[in-house]
């Protein structure tokens, strides 16, 4: 008994004794270190030069349910994989001569004014990735030369809180919802509140993340993982089809047409053919999306459409485009397909994760810069110059 107690207090005073060495930094640091990545410590804000460099940070800082979420695509990931991929088919053409001095990057697109074409996406639940949820992402798209947000209709923080105070332009994302009331009762306290347009989400009528649905077992539950957007297999729905998103036909848009009265975008059109039924049902804008890679697997990534949906579109409205943009060049070859706009989805949420608002303006400056760049390697130092000769793509 004396000599078990002894032991036990030896024991004691060596953890005390290891708790409090300088030995001790080695195991933490390692403890954070992930093989697969290459990642023997978390970097500094200062030292990513990048927003690839920002996933591994993300990584690092949140619980594996919550980073999960962000990461997965549905089924197989083709489509998620594909969004990236494409980018790879398309050579930007160089200019012999290098274009120099100031880049014009300024545009406006349905009356929003914008320094360069770059959006927020809308994302769900930015609480899980910080604090201050959707409003850091705001306060950090604002000090980022003031990039617009959309706010998702998932979003952690009320709309009217995200859109409280001075910042960036916001924009409302909406999941139809078959009571016309409810969408009523979503969207009017946005516009009241200052949703300079309307972002109608169409594509995600059967989300199955399987890695979601492999890993349920393993997580405490929530969004990333136990529901993490996987729904129950009940023995009168085999095909885990959401119910709730089954029903919506075009005249939605004509339905909420009658009390909305700032611009709607239909987000998710993914064929020529549905661009035009946009323009039948007086869609203000296109919004290209596959919901990156998070609907159906193996449907076409979204750079692949963009020239099939801009020809059908034909100037009519304004093409905004989201899927894989990770560079600055991503941008300028959706812009020079005819996009007048692009949008940031998992990006932006790693610079969150990672160094929360500060993290979202470095990501949204990267991607800046890199488009500056890139625009006066091509030889375009306005927004107008850009065009589909400039880019040579592989899979027309
Ligand atoms: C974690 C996560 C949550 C998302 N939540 C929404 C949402 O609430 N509403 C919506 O319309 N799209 C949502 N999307 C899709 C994005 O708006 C966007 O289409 C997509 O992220 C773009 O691809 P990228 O992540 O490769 O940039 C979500 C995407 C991710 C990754």
């Amino acid at each position: 008994m004396r000599r078990s107690a002894t032991r036990r207090m030896a024991l004691q005073s060596l953890a005390a004794f290891v708790a409090g060495s300088p030995l001790l930094e080695t195991p933490l640091l390692e403890a954070q270190q992930d093989p697969v990545r290459d990642q023997s410590r978390i970097k500094a804000l200062r030292e990513l030069e990048s927003t690839f460099d920002f996933e591994p940070v993300a990584f690092a800082k949140l619980v594996r349910s919550v980073y999960d979420y962000t990461a997965y695509g549905s089924g197989g990931e083709f489509t998620m994989r594909r969004n990236r991929q494409a980018f790879e088919w398309a050579d930007l053409i160089p200019a012999a001569t290098p274009a120099s001095g100031t880049v014009q990057t300024a545009t406006t697109v349905l009356g929003t004014e914008m320094q360069y074409p770059i959006f927020v996406s809308p994302t769900a639940t930015q609480g899980q990735l910080h604090p201050d949820g959707e409003t850091a992402m705001r306060k950090g798209a604002t000090a980022a030369s003031n990039t617009p947000m959309i706010v998702s209709n998932n979003s952690t923080l009320p709309f009217a809180k995200v859109a409280a105070g001075p910042g960036s332009p916001l924009w409302v994302q909406l999941y139809p919802k078959q009571a016309m009331d409810d969408n009523k009762s979503y969207l009017e306290p946005a516009i009241a509140a200052g949703a300079r347009a309307v972002v109608v989400t169409v594509d995600q009528q059967a989300p199955v993340y399987e890695r979601a649905l492999r890993g349920r077992n393993l997580t405490a539950g929530g969004r990333g993982g136990g529901r993490g957007g996987v729904v129950s297999v009940a023995a009168s729905n085999p095909y885990r089809l959401p119910m709730y998103r089954l029903w919506y036909e075009w005249r939605f848009f004509d339905e909420i047409r009658t009390f909305v009265k700032v611009p709607i975008l239909a987000k998710g059109i993914l064929t020529a053919e549905d661009a035009l039924l946009c323009l039948d049902h007086g869609v203000d804008a296109i919004y290209v999306s596959n919901h990156g890679g998070r609907s159906l697997d193996y449907s076409p990534s979204t750079f692949e459409v963009l020239p099939e949906i801009v020809d059908a579109v034909r100037g009519r409205v304004p093409v905004v485009f989201d899927g894989g943009i990770r560079r600055g060049a991503d941008i300028l070859k959706a812009l020079a397909l005819g996009a007048n706009a692009v949008c940031i989805g998992r990006a932006v949420r790693w610079g969150l994760a990672a160094y929360g608002a500060e993290g979202v303006q470095k990501v949204l400056e990267i991607l800046q810069a890199e488009l500056k760049l890139a625009m006066l390697q091509t030889g375009r130092t306005t927004l107008a110059a850009v065009d589909r000769k400039m880019e040579r793509v592989h899979f027309q």
